[in-house]
């Protein structure tokens, strides 16, 4: 039996949140260069993005360039700021065609302006669409949007608009970038690594983690399945008995 005929339509994870990591050694296995397999990996968000929309998961929030990656050699960073406008353009109205929502989370103002103009004119065309919400993190750490929220929320405590005995875990939710996101059930990364690197730290308090070996650009939608069936068969406690 296919993992897609073994998935419980009935019990599919709400949120799936994927870290896309890989591209790179991918390429080197080719022999080609980073970029190539950056170019490579955009087809695999295309495949998952897809699948997901299909299946009926209403969130995919997709880790696809992190505030430590400002950090690598500029020739990548251009190269990737460039991959994001070019790959906007030619999907955004297929996108909006299979009725998908476009949203980001992370730190808009470091992207370059065609970035931004870019993303915002997507967001736009596709803000009414119901079936999937398609987030992106770009120039997104944990730690920056904790740190972020918490200004905010310290601001407002300043203002006199909030007491500090409000301060529960809803209210900090509200403050961050996925504040109208629900919580991810499940989080795939693949390439083999087993960490979060920066990656919804708040969000993920009880996710399910699923790590696969495979490296994004051959993550095609039967390992999505494949991840979608062990996370029906894992035994969610919540602390409880
Ligand atoms: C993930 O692939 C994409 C980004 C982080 C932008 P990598 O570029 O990290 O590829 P590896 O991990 O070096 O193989
Ligand atoms: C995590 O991958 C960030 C993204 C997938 C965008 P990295 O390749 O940057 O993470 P590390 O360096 O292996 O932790
Ligand atoms: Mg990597």
């Amino acid at each position: 039996m296919s993992y897609k005929d073994q998935i419980d339509t009935s019990r599919l994870p709400q949120h799936i949140a994927i870290i896309m990591d890989g591209n790179g050694r991918w390429a080197k296995k080719q022999g080609k260069n980073r970029v190539f397999g950056h170019t490579e990996g955009v087809k695999s968000v295309r495949r998952i993005t897809e699948a997901c929309a299909k299946l009926g998961v209403p969130y995919l929030t997709l880790y696809a360039f992190s505030t430590e990656n400002w950090g690598r050699p500029p020739a990548e960073v251009t190269a990737l700021m460039e991959l994001l406008v070019h790959s906007l353009r030619k999907e955004i109205k297929s996108l909006n065609d299979q009725n998908i929502r476009l949203n980001t989370i992370g730190d808009m103002n470091a992207l370059p302006p065609k970035c931004v103009r870019e993303l915002n004119d997507g967001m736009n065309l596709t803000q009414n669409n119901q079936r999937l919400t398609l987030s992106l993190a770009l120039s997104y750490s944990s730690r920056w949007e904790i740190t972020n929220a918490v200004k905010q929320i310290a601001e407002e405590v300043k203002q006199g608009k909030i007491e500090p005995a409000q301060i529960n875990e809803q209210l900090i939710s509200g403050y961050l970038s996925t504040h109208n996101l629900p919580d991810p059930e499940l989080l795939i990364r693949t390439s083999g690594e087993q960490r979060i690197s920066n990656y919804l730290l708040w969000q993920i308090a009880y996710t399910e983690l699923y790590f696969t070996e495979k490296y994004w650009p051959e993550f095609n939608e039967e390992e999505l399945y494949r991840a979608i069936v062990e996370y029906q068969n894992r035994d969610r406690r919540f602390g409880k008995l």
